[in-house]
């Protein structure tokens, strides 16, 4: 399936560099031509075997991963790609990315020196990085991949970043519209999707709630629902679009999918208010729904945010959502490759 005289399924919108890069929706021109594309890899992983020969792909960790770090790796090899993985976090210098540092603490190397070096050894670099939760001004500024963005000279792949998790959403949209396709609607209306918050013993991002948001807003094939306790609302900038429910049994009424997720406080930045167990999805909760498919983008605390009878059940498809992970890659490695 050589794309090369075929329409971009992304587009650039950096003025940062002249590449292409995957960083969030935006980068994106057409939603479905790329979960087609991503269905057509998972029905041949192999159509592209020499796409990526003699091309390498850098896997920058900042932070742990078990599926984004594996998908990725499969991907780039489907494609015919050398992926090599790098843990900077436990490996690496420690990076400085402040502009004008005084370099006399614990960072050793500069993300200006690192990054262009980095991108004389590879073709494509993807990065990792979460956020810190303390400032969500510094957070949101997204410093550490735009600085990679900035300095490194070649197209740049979100594996999660502080704010946003778009190959998660890419996957989350292949995997709805994987279901439709297979179990389609008795009735003719858009799907019901409800992000729902859980609870969970420890202050997580907003990134993978925002990033759904954002995509499935963007891909507009779906209706919307957000249900989260009062404290825990995202930011706008990517609710837009979405109707935000705080009751969670109203808002699960009816639903044909739901993802649950947890996130921290976005207001009083990263922080957990209440984690009330009544918010965890249940199949008594579940009756509610139109024998709703369950979503998480794993891993997932058992019984904390999502009961053993949920995930061990058919209603979820937490596994198959996972095992998208590796096409959504290859539809993204796929397209910066056929730029290159
Ligand atoms: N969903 C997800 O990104 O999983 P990992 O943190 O294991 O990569």
């Amino acid at each position: 399936m050589s794309q090369s005289n075929q329409k971009s399924l992304l587009q650039k919108t950096s003025t940062e560099n002249s590449c292409l890069n995957f960083i969030s929706v935006k980068d994106v021109a057409d939603i479905n031509g790329m979960v087609s594309k991503a269905l057509s890899y998972k029905a041949n992983p192999f159509l592209d075997r020499h796409l990526g020969a003699d091309k390498r792909i850098g896997l920058l960790f900042l932070n742990p991963s078990l599926r984004t770090r594996l998908s990725t790796q499969v991907a780039a090899t489907n494609l015919g790609m050398e992926a090599i993985v790098f843990n900077v976090d436990k490996e690496g210098w420690a990076l400085e990315f402040e502009d004008g540092a005084i370099m006399s603490g614990t960072t050793v190397e500069h993300v200006k020196d690192a990054a262009p070096i980095l991108g004389q050894y590879f073709d494509i670099l993807c990065i990792r990085t979460f956020p810190s939760l303390k400032n969500r001004e510094d957070d949101y500024s997204e410093l550490v991949i735009n600085s990679f963005m900035q300095y490194a000279g070649i197209p740049i792949v979100s594996m999660e970043s502080a704010t946003l998790h778009p190959l998660q959403s890419l996957t989350d949209i292949i995997t709805i519209q994987e279901n439709l396709n297979k179990f389609p609607l008795l009735e003719k209306r858009k799907p019901k999707v409800v992000l729902t918050w859980a609870p969970h013993v420890k202050p997580l991002p907003q990134c993978v709630a925002n990033s759904f948001a954002q995509w499935i807003t963007a891909w507009g094939e779906a209706e919307f629902v957000i249900t989260y306790p009062e404290d825990y609302e995202l930011s706008s900038a990517y609710t837009k679009g979405a109707t935000i429910l705080h009751d969670q049994d109203a808002a699960l009424e009816g639903a044909d999918f739901v993802y649950v997720k947890n996130w921290s406080t976005y207001t009083d930045y990263g922080k957990i208010y209440s984690n009330d167990p009544a918010w965890m999805l249940t199949q008594e909760k579940l009756k509610l729904t139109n024998s709703a498919k369950v979503m998480h983008c794993l891993p997932v605390r058992r019984n904390v945010e999502l009961s053993d009878e949920i995930l061990d059940s058919s209603n979820s498809i937490v596994t198959q959502q996972a095992g998208n992970r590796v096409w959504a890659a290859q539809a993204v490695l796929s397209e910066l490759l056929n730029k290159q």
